[in-house]
């Protein structure tokens, strides 16, 4: 079943998802609010990340729990920490505009189209010999924007399979002056690529000159190489150990698309794990293994994830030497067969910690007291994970059309990661159905996110709590009062049971363990 993104997208502002930044201003592009229940459903996804890594780590090759911290450090931090780390000189994306439309693409997510006998056509008056397209453009779309070009004919005929004629390229395969842009009306109007860096800046203070400028983090990580020292200096930890930490971070991106996924403002969730270097190879197999069970421990089918290995050439400037990065990819709606990135796990070495110790003269090493004094400079596997792309990923796997239904759809989340939990619905407005179902929701709302909904009828009702993925729905009607029982709905089979009104707790007890 293809899902439609706009149906995501569509739902998810219709049931208090997600919506729009500065919506009431017609937003700003890759900026994005977390509604009532956008907001809980991150909450939960978030919780048991930092269940399954600071509360409750997992347990090591040794069989005893790994050992691991947590943080929470400022997204502004000295501009140096940035020349340290190689994103002021690094963190570039390849950048073409256009000076017709003035939109701005990256560089190495546009595909060139070429006919095959290197035949060009007149536009406006002038020579076309190549088309540009957003990855992702489908064969209908771009057969539909060269008819609106006037050279379907030349190029496509009525071939049905536009590759019969035209060819894809790249970059450095076309004569930019002969290209025709994205959403351009002629050839000629993409500029050469340039670099450009993907750090959003700031000044605090009141001086606003070069010497002041700051940057908003563009990962987290950072804030964790930073305190290495403190940690070890404060807290008990021994090599090898992690440090996690949860929280927002800025790209300016080139092209934020596809919803949550690629935005300017969004929340990672990584853990840097220090070892001794020869251990490394050891960790980073078993990151990758937990993190792929923890994606499926929060409802993520197996056929939907699939591990991949970096090619050398895709390797950030961390990654470049050791064994790499694998990331753990889902296959989102826009992806689809192919997969997107939703994790990477990556060995950067002693990358981070020897450049930090260089540019601020402080020793950022380890004294291994127990090996003979050992002194060296650990490894670092870093497990990296998206929490907004997580969010995206849980709401597009738990999405289910179903005609039999008055939605017409469903969410199918896995009950710990529900918004809410269970939805309680007394059948009529009538008082004698109200007050009993109030006290129920009185005494589950002390350990359950639940709801109760008194209006509309209980079609709508039981339509809204399946939109919003509530496995379970109690509803107090005439009989309750007669036989303290109620009818409870599961949102998956929508079978109806009846169960004793006191056993409510521990029903919901059982079933969302
Ligand atoms: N510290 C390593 C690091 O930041 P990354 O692969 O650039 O690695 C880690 O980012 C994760 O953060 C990605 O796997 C993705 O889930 C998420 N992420 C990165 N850029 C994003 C963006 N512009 N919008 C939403 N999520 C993003």
């Amino acid at each position: 079943m293809t899902i439609d993104m706009k149906d995501i997208v569509a739902l998810c502002k219709r049931r208090g998802f997600i919506f729009q930044a500065s919506d009431i201003y017609g937003g700003l592009n890759g900026f994005w609010d977390f509604g009532p229940l956008g907001i809980a459903l991150k909450n939960n996804l978030r919780d048991a990340w930092w269940r399954s890594m600071v509360i409750a780590p997992p347990l090591g090759p040794d069989g005893s729990p790994v050992e691991i911290v947590g943080l929470d450090s400022a997204i502004i931090q000295n501009p140096k920490t940035w020349e340290a780390s190689g994103h002021v000189g690094g963190f570039t994306d390849p950048m073409v505009d256009c000076k017709e439309t003035k939109q701005r693409y990256r560089a190495d997510h546009l595909l060139f189209l070429t006919p095959l006998d290197g035949k060009s056509v007149t536009i406006k008056g002038k020579q076309a010999s190549a088309f540009a397209f957003m990855q992702g453009t489908s064969n209908e779309e771009i057969k539909e924007r060269l008819k609106k070009l006037r050279v379907n004919k030349e190029f496509v005929g009525t071939s049905a399979d536009i590759s019969d004629l035209l060819a894809f390229t790249s970059l450095e395969n076309v004569n930019l002056s002969e290209t025709v842009g994205p959403d351009a009306s002629e050839p000629g109007t993409l500029t050469p690529p340039r670099q450009f860096n993907l750090m959003l800046d700031t000044y605090p203070g009141v001086v606003r000159d070069e010497a002041s400028k700051a940057y908003l983090r563009p990962e987290t990580a950072q804030g964790i190489f930073l305190n290495y020292k403190n940690v070890l200096d404060s807290m008990r930890v021994r090599m090898p150990f992690g440090i996690a930490q949860v929280g927002k971070a800025f790209r300016n991106e080139v092209t934020p698309r596809n919803f949550i996924y690629r935005s300017r403002e969004f929340e990672q969730m990584e853990m840097e794990w220090f070892c001794p270097p020869e251990e490394a190879a050891q960790w980073f197999d078993f990151w990758v293994a937990q993190r792929k069970q923890f994606w499926l421990d929060v409802g993520l089918p197996e056929s939907m994830l699939q591990l991949r290995k970096h090619d050398q050439d895709e390797l950030a400037h961390y990654a470049k030497e050791g064994l790499g990065t694998i990331d753990v990819e889902f296959q989102f709606p826009f992806t689809a067969p192919g997969f997107g990135e939703l994790e990477g796990i990556a060995h950067r070495g002693d990358f981070d910690l020897r450049q930090h110790s260089e540019f601020s003269g402080q020793k950022l090493d380890y004294l291994d007291q127990i090996n003979g004094n050992r002194r060296y400079t650990p490894h670092v596997i870093e497990p990296a994970a998206g929490l907004t792309r997580g969010v995206l990923a849980l709401i597009c796997a738990a999405y289910r059309i179903d005609p039999n239904r008055p939605a017409g759809l469903y969410l199918d989340f896995h009950p710990s990661m529900a918004p809410v939990k269970a939805a309680i619905l007394p059948l009529t407005a009538k008082e004698d159905h109200v007050p009993t179902a109030q006290k129920l929701y009185m005494d589950l709302r002390k350990e359950y996110v639940v709801e109760l909904d008194i209006k509309q009828n209980i079609g709508k009702r039981y339509a809204r709590q399946d939109e919003i993925g509530t496995p379970f729905c109690f509803t107090i009607d005439n009989d309750t009062l007669q036989d303290q029982t109620v009818t409870v709905r599961e949102r998956n089979s929508m079978k109806q049971d009846r169960i004793a009104l006191h056993k409510v707790k521990d029903y919901l007890k059982q079933k969302i363990r």
